[in-house]
């Protein structure tokens, strides 16, 4: 069992295109996928599940595209803070979060206040996240502490660095899951994924269901990691 699961959830637009529907129904399907991944996750008693819901890059997208993303994910953190808060689901958001609409940040401050002492499993979804960005920001915060005299340059490892990251709480990625048949990173957990298995399926991600989500964890055990060794 993966104590630490990533996902690229991508197709939506295609599953909308096959459908002669517009893009934001895929979005919008795609969020129904997200919310029985994240019960799935809490099932199986998976500690951290991190998705990858807005890409630093998305915002070129057409601004009607990017509105919908925006309203769905507003929709989506209101329709399920509740059940967060029952399910004993942390919320935590990775990226410059804070450069999105002062009312979504409002939002999610006070989604992310009130799940913080939750435990069973980590949610954290990124949002405005590019992972040379996040690497450049943890560069920075090191580099503050060198300057400031609370860390000296011999003392930076990589579990310093790790700390420095978006990601500092979470236990190591295990898995890094894509759909919809791209085999790329698209700038996504580079550092994270050092070691993470890799998996790639062709479901859309409005297909991607909790039969898939298993398939993708036994895959994972059937593997054997080596981390180097041999
Ligand atoms: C890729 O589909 C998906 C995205 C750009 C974002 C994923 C967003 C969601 C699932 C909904 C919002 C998320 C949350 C957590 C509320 P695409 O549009 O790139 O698909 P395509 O490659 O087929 O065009």
């Amino acid at each position: 069992m993966p104590r630490h699961v990533a996902i690229i959830m991508d197709g939506n637009g295609r599953w909308a295109k096959q459908r002669h529907l517009p893009r934001a129904m895929g979005h919008r399907r795609g969020v129904e996928a997200v919310r029985e991944i994240v019960r799935a996750a809490g099932d199986m008693g998976l500690e951290a599940l991190t998705l990858y819901a807005f890409s630093s890059e998305n915002w070129k997208r057409p601004a009607q595209e990017v509105g919908d993303l925006m309203g769905l994910l507003k929709h989506f953190i209101v329709a399920d803070i509740d059940e967060f808060v029952e399910n004993g689901v942390r919320l935590k958001v990775i990226g410059r979060y804070r450069e999105l609409a002062p009312d979504i940040v409002a939002l999610i401050d006070d989604a992310v206040a009130r799940t913080s002492e939750n435990s069973r499993t980590t949610l954290a979804v990124a949002l405005n996240y590019g992972a040379q960005d996040e690497l450049v920001r943890a560069t920075s915060a090191i580099a503050a502490r060198v300057a400031e005299g609370s860390l000296a340059p011999a003392d930076i490892d990589t579990d310093a660095f790790a700390d420095a990251l978006d990601t500092a709480d979470m236990p190591p990625l295990d898995l890094l899951i894509r759909t919809s048949g791209e085999q790329r990173l698209s700038n996504f957990l580079l550092w994270q994924c050092a070691y993470a298995e890799l998996w790639f399926t062709d479901t859309l991600w409005p297909d991607f269901s909790r039969a898939h989500f298993a398939q993708a964890l036994a895959e994972y055990a059937a593997r054997e990691r080596r981390f180097g060794g041999r």
